[in-house]
């Protein structure tokens, strides 16, 4: 399905990048991998050493790698502290790697997908580019912040045929989400709010990232698609003990 097209995922070492190279492989896609890290398992990408701080690393690997068919804006950090506490260094390092580093990626990309007026573009935004979690400002600020670079480039690509598109992952089971997912106190109250009542796996993310890059998507552009198991869609939770317990990381009826 993908065969013959060649597909960048930055931050494609771990978690959500790492299960969306491997469905793009899996679907024949040629798959670059721009990351710090090297990918943990070889299902045949290719990677390439990229700090996405960097334009000068972020420019050196496409040209290495050629234009890319499918581009997925991927790499993120985030770090907990109280909004009082933020430190201007924590404020920068985040709005680097999540903002400025989204900024980089989309415009190298684009200018080379430009010339061949096509292109597909996911960027993994997330809940909180919606909602205020707290001790998380630098990260809630640069996730909102990709909404604004997700709707300006929609329209100025679009008449390039370019699409761009957004994941908005809820709670999903990643190193970045292993302290909540290691509490189950903290996850049994997370997962009130949850209509489907768990967390998410990367390859759920997976499958929606795919979905938007490729020509099933074809008439979608600059849209938001939350993978949250419903948690945007509720405001005072789902769950209550009366009808339903919570077992084994989730909250099943009785
Ligand atoms: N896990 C969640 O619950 C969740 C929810 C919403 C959004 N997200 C977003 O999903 C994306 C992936 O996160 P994840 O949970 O898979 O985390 P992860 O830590 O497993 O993976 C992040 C990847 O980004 C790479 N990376 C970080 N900084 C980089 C840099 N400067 N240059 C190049 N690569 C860099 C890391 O090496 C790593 O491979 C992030 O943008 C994150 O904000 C995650």
């Amino acid at each position: 399905m993908l065969s013959g097209k060649l597909a960048v995922v930055t931050g494609g070492a771990n978690g959500i990048g790492a299960a969306t190279a491997r469905l793009l492989a899996a679907k024949g896609a040629s798959v670059a991998v721009f990351d710090r890290e090297a990918p943990r398992e070889d299902f045949g990408a290719h990677h390439f050493p990229v700090d996405v701080t960097s334009r000068e690393s972020i420019d050196a690997a496409f040209a290495a790698a050629g234009t890319p068919d499918i581009l997925m804006v991927n790499a993120g950090t985030a770090e907990e502290q109280d909004f009082l506490d933020h430190t201007a260094g924590l404020w920068e390092r985040t709005l680097a790697v999540n903002l400025s580093g989204a900024f980089h990626t989309l415009q190298a990309a684009a200018r080379l997908m430009k010339a061949r007026r096509r292109g597909a573009i996911v960027i993994t935004a997330s809940t909180n580019s919606f909602d205020g979690e707290a001790r998380l400002t630098a990260y809630n600020a640069s996730k909102a912040g990709l909404l604004g670079l997700l709707h300006t480039t929609a329209n100025e690509l679009g008449p390039y045929r370019i699409r761009v598109n957004a994941v908005c992952p809820g709670l999903i089971r990643t190193r970045l989400t292993e302290a909540q997912f290691s509490n189950p106190d903290l996850l049994r109250e997370y997962f009130r709010h949850i209509p489907l009542g768990r967390g998410g796996r990367p390859e759920e993310v997976a499958q929606a990232c795919v979905f938007l890059a490729s020509d099933e998507a074809s008439y979608i552009t600059g849209a938001t698609l939350c993978v949250d198991g419903g948690q945007m869609a509720g405001k005072f939770g789902t769950w209550t003990e009366s009808r339903a317990e919570f077992s084994q990381g989730e909250w099943r009826l009785r």
